[in-house]
């Protein structure tokens, strides 16, 4: 097993199967959502691969015991999610992707706050404008374990897998919202695929999006925000996770994370 308690802050590791989590003691450990190949059908390059069955799989809303009720106080939710290094025919492991609703009477969506606890990722974002097919920004972010990385409001988002080592993530997010998974559906995926082809990782651009720019390659880490540092992500503080549930007094800082981090 593969102890991730000191990068997340939580008693939890990855048993030897490489996609169950284990819990520790206090902890509310959930039994996961498992998404399916039939649920990643509509957003795959190769859409008519028959395995693997099993694609990844998501714990919601883990916390210590003694902690439930003050996170659901605030509106927060913690989740764990395990993406084994299984080859989606030529791509590579993925999760669906979505994009996150307004808050109410804003015109900004939710933001979310990712850490990779193992393995290495690619975080896609991406900014659309109309029904979605012009994209008018495309983010590719790499990210190791411990890394940081903010979803900031406007962008949509999916995580790659992108070697042979199975990658868990961990996500603080505001609770009260459902993402919106539509749009990467109507366009059979995000801006690129991640394939492999001859040997060799490259992204494959999706020709369904009417306009897509050139991608640009950000560093990970966490916004510029009060309080908002440590390296394990359910020890951040909570009072300065409360961008995720107000982005907009926190709106300059949360623009600046993809726009200042060219590399
Ligand atoms: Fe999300």
């Amino acid at each position: 097993m593969q102890d991730l308690r000191h990068v997340c802050g939580l008693p939890v590791w990855l048993e030897d199967d490489q996609y169950t989590l284990g819990f520790g003691e206090g902890l509310l450990a959930p039994t996961p959502d498992v998404r399916r190949l039939e649920d990643l059908r509509p957003v795959l390059y190769n859409q008519t691969i028959s395995e693997p069955e099993e694609i990844y799989y998501m714990y919601r809303s883990v916390s210590q015991r003694q902690e439930r009720d003050a996170l659901a106080a605030r509106g927060l939710r913690f989740d764990l999610t395990v993406l084994p290094n299984r080859m989606l025919g030529q791509e590579f492991m993925k999760t669906a992707g979505h994009y996150h609703p307004r808050l109410p009477g804003s015109d900004l969506t939710y933001p979310e706050l990712y850490q990779v606890l193992a393995g290495r990722a690619h975080f896609l974002l991406q900014k659309a404008r109309g029904d979605g097919g012009i994209l008018t920004d495309v983010v590719i972010v790499e990210a190791d374990a411990g890394d940081y990385l903010l979803v900031p409001p406007g962008y949509g988002h999916i995580t790659i897998n992108p070697c042979d080592e199975t990658l868990v993530l961990a996500n603080w997010v505001d609770a009260s919202f459902a993402s919106l998974y539509q749009t990467m559906v109507k366009y059979r995926g995000g801006a690129f695929y991640e394939v492999k082809d001859n040997g060799q990782a490259v992204f494959v651009e999706n020709e369904r999006y009417q306009e897509c720019p050139t991608p640009r390659m950000v560093k990970p880490g966490l916004p510029q925000i009060e309080g908002l540092k440590g390296d394990a992500i359910y020890q951040l503080s909570r009072d300065a996770l409360g961008f995720l549930s107000d982005p907009a007094a926190y709106h300059q800082c949360l623009s600046k994370v993809l726009a200042e981090q060219d590399m």
